[in-house]
């Protein structure tokens, strides 16, 4: 596999096959170029899969390791699995991928980041829908007569918040993937007591790239190139907690605010959708937990200072050996508690991950439907159901109109009933609600939360 690969002038859209003996095969004398898509076998079966080769590169065999020719190199590709996200992406070598199914680069409208798909990946399954803002859907469809009803989001006027036993629907849904052609770059990083595989592109100096593994002070989060290094600089490191100043603490748990002007280790923070790493517009809140040692970061999430857009978290993260403890949720309902301080309301930048979808469903579901009941219990009559706006449940909660819109369609509660629209809370919407309200043990409590918003807009350059 040692020639170059050209693109021939009669068939722009494919790649040079000068033979093809062994198509599959690790030895195969066709080379993929970046942008052409080929199934691809997944890591554990036998399944293959649409992906796109993102990268390539050939590692030279030497004979002694029974490579054979001297020359001979094996090629790997960097591929992106078309329906998943992208924290799947990996390297794979040739006989992975089923060269007979090649197709040319996918034409894109440009400037169109993303891709849309369905199925697959851990979102694609689940029923989500992404809230696209400004997307208006219909709940009952075709079954629905009568005069035209408004649109939902133009709605000012109260509903009726009524309790039914009736079962819900599904929705069809699509979910929008960040697909930005970055390439995880670093092999592992060790942050205090663990050893963590990057799932993302991390912004680190290209020399950092090379050693098998990042270590990382986890209290003033310096990086370091090896073990020796991060032992001579905890000798010296004064830190027990990240820098920044603590503005929460309950119990074991605090969370510290970081100004990514004065700290630019927050660099760590910042994600693959922030292309160029200047962390001085953001605020960075990062959740700890606190033992004798010290505080431990836990997760974190970013957020611009101004954010035209009513952003009020850029970029969310729980480190993997914490994630599925609920402290995602945590942290999306400490940014709305922040919302609330600043009298706005507040929405994640776009597009969400497969897993932050997961996790902002979840808490808007649980939310709403908290202030749902609660406005049913303060009804003064049991039988005359209390009325509520869009805007009042934005109000209550901190979460944007729109989320809030995409949230009751989704949970499938609002119901266009004799000319008005009426939220219907369903036994199993309840049910659901219980059962995960029964789960969620750790809560922000307001009261522990010591902050005030400053109006950054006033500060000239932040
Ligand atoms: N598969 C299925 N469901 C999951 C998974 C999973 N792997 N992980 C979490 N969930 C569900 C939970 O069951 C829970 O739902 P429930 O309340 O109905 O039971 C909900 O998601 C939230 O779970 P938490 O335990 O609170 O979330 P976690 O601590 O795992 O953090 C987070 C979620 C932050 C998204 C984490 O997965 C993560 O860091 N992912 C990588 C980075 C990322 O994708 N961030 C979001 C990008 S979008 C943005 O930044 C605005
Ligand atoms: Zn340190």
């Amino acid at each position: 596999a040692t020639q170059q690969h050209q693109q021939p002038a009669q068939q722009p859209h494919l790649p040079t096959s000068v033979s093809t003996p062994s198509l599959g095969g690790s030895d195969s004398l066709l080379l993929l170029s970046e942008g052409f898509v080929a199934p691809v076998r997944l890591k554990n079966g036998g399944e293959y899969r649409l992906a796109e080769i993102l990268s390539r590169r050939e590692i030279p065999v030497s004979p002694s390791s029974g490579g054979g020719n001297a020359d001979s190199s094996l090629v790997m590709y960097y591929v992106h699995f078309e329906d998943f996200n992208k924290r799947l992406d990996e390297w794979v070598s040739a006989d992975r991928i089923d060269f007979t199914g090649i197709q040319p680069p996918r034409v894109r409208p440009p400037g169109s980041g993303g891709s849309v798909s369905g199925g697959g990946g851990i979102a694609g399954g689940n029923g989500m829908a992404n809230p696209v803002p400004g997307e208006r859907r219909s709940v009952l469809g075709a079954a629905e007569t009568g005069p035209p009803r408004p649109p939902l989001s133009a709605l000012r006027q109260p509903m009726a918040v009524r309790l039914c036993r009736r079962p819900t629907g599904s929705m069809a849904h699509n979910h929008d993937d960040n697909k930005v052609m970055r390439m995880k770059n670093i092999e592992w990083i060790e942050l205090g007591r663990y050893r963590i595989k990057p799932w993302y592109f991390s912004p680190y100096p290209v020399e950092l790239t090379k050693v098998a593994c990042v270590y990382l002070c986890e209290f003033c989060l310096k990086y370091l190139k090896s073990v020796t290094c991060l032992r001579r600089h905890l000798t010296k490191c004064q830190l027990r907690h990240p820098p920044g100043n603590e503005i929460y603490r309950r119990q074991n748990l605090s969370f510290f605010e970081i100004d990514g002007r004065k700290n630019k280790a927050t660099k760590l923070f910042l994600d693959h959708k922030t292309l160029y790493y200047d962390t001085d517009p953001f605020l960075f809140y990062v959740l700890c937990e606190t033992d004798s040692v010290g505080c431990h970061i836990v997760g974190y999430f970013s957020k611009e200072k101004e954010s035209a857009e009513d952003f009020n978290v850029a970029c969310i993260l729980v480190l993997p050996p914490f994630q599925r403890k609920g402290y995602g949720k945590l942290l999306i309902e400490f940014s709305y508690e922040l919302s609330k301080l600043e009298g706005k309301t507040g929405s994640p930048e776009k597009p969400l991950s497969d897993l932050g979808l997961i996790s902002y469903r979840a808490y808007w579901s649980q939310t709403l439907i908290d202030a749902l009941l609660e406005i049913k219990r303060s009804a003064p009559n049991e039988n005359d159901p209390p009325s509520v706006t869009i805007n009042d449940l934005s109000e209550r909660t901190a979460i944007k109109r729109e989320d809030v819109i995409s949230t009751l369609q989704h949970l499938n509660l609002v119901h266009y009933y004799k000319g008005v629209y009426v939220i219907v809370l369903t036994k199993e919407a309840l049910d659901a609600h219980s059962r995960t309200q029964g789960k969620r043990r750790i809560r922000i409590d307001p009261k522990c939360l010591q902050w005030q918003g400053k109006d950054w807009s006033k500060r000239g350059r932040w």
